[in-house]
């Protein structure tokens, strides 16, 4: 037997006359959605990034189940203590394995994940093709970093992928988080309006983006340029590249270095 979880079904129905007889014909879309359940000891950090725009849009379309997990509520003790002094002696706070522990083997309890993440400054760097990777799985767990971060066996025995999104230390990885799962729910199909958008944001052929305008043509006389206005589709394409190719090469020349590369 199949069980989903949540889905949401769509069914079509065809009516087409064919040689007197009428024919039926059905045809079912069933989409999955997509599972991140985020461990925080923050939940409240977090709610309003998830409740707006394109990711409240995505949740509404069940494309995707946010659900958050206070790390608290699976601690060992009374006091829901979850973090204690590093055995080094060093200053700051260490994350203890157990109420880590804990909550992931209960989500691993319930269902498969495809990867754990830990939200990490000295993780890989998010990128767009690490975005477009996370976007096909089916579910995963987000670790929020805190503190002086987590008791190392917990990086080497329960994560299978640690992230940054940026050289620079953040007081916890909620917001790391929100980065992550932003970038990676607009890639959904279905969650932006124009299913074509997600194709042509920066980076997703090594590309920075082309300028965009909209009306008016000519505000303050500074005008849109003409060839936008020409109605040529071919050469609108033409400039457009040549202008993501001039931008790529001024502010960042580094990514023409493998461009056209997988
Ligand atoms: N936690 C703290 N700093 C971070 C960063 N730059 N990326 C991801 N998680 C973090």
């Amino acid at each position: 037997m199949v069980y989903f979880e949540t889905c949401s079904l769509t069914v079509y129905l065809y009516r087409s006359k064919n040689r007197g007889k009428t024919w039926k014909v059905f045809s079912l879309t069933i989409i999955i959605p997509m599972r991140i359940d985020i461990i925080t000891v923050l939940p409240e950090l977090l709610e309003s990034p998830f409740n707006h725009s394109i990711i409240k849009r995505a949740k509404d379309k069940k494309l995707v189940d946010i659900v958050f997990h206070n790390l608290r509520d699976y601690a060992m003790d009374k006091h829901k203590k979850v973090d204690d002094y590093a055995f080094s002696g060093d200053a700051g706070m260490v994350m203890l394995v157990e109420p880590i522990y804990n909550v992931i083997t209960h989500l691993k309890s319930q269902r498969d994940y495809d990867e754990v993440i830990y939200t990490s400054p000295d993780g890989k760097m998010l990128n767009q093709p690490r975005a477009n990777y996370i976007s096909t799985l089916n579910n995963i767990i987000i670790l929020c970093g805190h503190y002086k971060g987590v008791d190392q066996r917990v990086r080497d025995h329960l994560i299978t992928l640690e992230i940054s999104i940026g050289d620079y230390v953040l007081s916890g990885g909620e917001l790391a988080a929100a980065v992550i799962t932003d970038s990676v729910i607009r890639l959904l199909p279905g969650a932006l309006g124009d299913e074509t958008s997600a194709l042509t944001d920066s980076f997703q052929d090594n590309l920075l983006a082309p300028p965009v305008y909209t009306r008016p043509a000519e505000f303050n006389g500074w005008k849109v340029p003409d060839i936008l206005l020409s109605g040529n589709d071919a050469l609108i394409e033409k400039w457009k590249f040549e202008q993501s190719m001039e931008r790529t090469q001024r502010l960042r020349p580094e990514l023409l270095e493998d461009w056209g590369e997988e």
